[in-house]
């Protein structure tokens, strides 16, 4: 068995794919694409010498085009696994079905609380005391998929959404590169909604205390 292949998917600044990119994984990142031409992540991966691909989703008339030459491309690398990392399209089952128990995802909050977009606004406007990010193998549910890890961060009275956002992104980068350690070390098996890992991986999730 050789050094497994990782393809990231991003849409934006791509802090998620760097931290990805220097962490050590036992794990070969084979190509960053974006469905956005002027992504800031793209350059990130250039200057770490990481193949870029774009496939804009502006070139296709429908969705099913778009996702059918998203898989192309992310197929002509073999990769192992498919990392989302700030990608902001919603995938077709057909592609998720391709990928099937492949392809991973990051999402700001404690799913299932807050699926979808402005995560932390909503938690700060909920009240809620505890928020946090998720990692997890994507379904063709939005945000939806057998959760691997979670960090949970304190919702501060003062917060708003910057600083909750800055709070949760730090917890992201752990737990991101914490999961793929997991999955290329072969730790993870998925048994129906749920992720089970392997008994030696003692760090199942974390709980940050607020700073002093
Ligand atoms: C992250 O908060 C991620 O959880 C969400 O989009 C953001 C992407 O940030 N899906 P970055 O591009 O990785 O910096």
């Amino acid at each position: 068995m050789g050094t497994k292949r990782i393809v990231i998917l991003i849409s934006g600044r791509g802090s998620n794919m760097k931290a990805l990119l220097d962490a050590r994984l036992n794990a070969t990142v084979v190509a960053v694409i974006s469905n956005i031409p002027t992504a800031m992540g793209l350059q990130i991966a250039k200057a770490a010498g990481v193949d870029t691909k774009i496939v804009n989703h502006q070139d296709h008339g429908d969705r099913a085009s778009f996702d059918h030459c998203l898989a192309e491309t992310i197929a002509a690398y073999s990769p192992d696994l498919i990392v989302l990392a700030g990608f902001m399209r919603i995938l077709s089952q057909e592609f998720v079905v391709r990928f099937s128990g492949k392809i991973m995802n990051i999402h700001p909050s404690l799913l299932p609380a807050f699926p979808g977009l402005n995560t932390h606004q909503r938690a700060i406007n909920e009240g809620v005391r505890l928020h946090g990010c998720t990692v997890h193998f994507v379904t063709s549910q939005l945000d939806h998929g057998p959760i691997i890890i979670q960090a949970a961060v304190p919702v501060l009275p003062d917060d708003d959404e910057q600083t909750l956002a800055s709070r949760v992104l730090e917890q992201e980068h752990a737990i991101y590169a914490q999961a793929i350690r997991w999955f290329v070390d072969d730790k993870l098996a998925i048994e129906g909604n749920r992720v089970k890992v392997a008994a030696d991986c003692r760090y199942l999730g974390a709980l940050i205390s607020p700073e002093p």
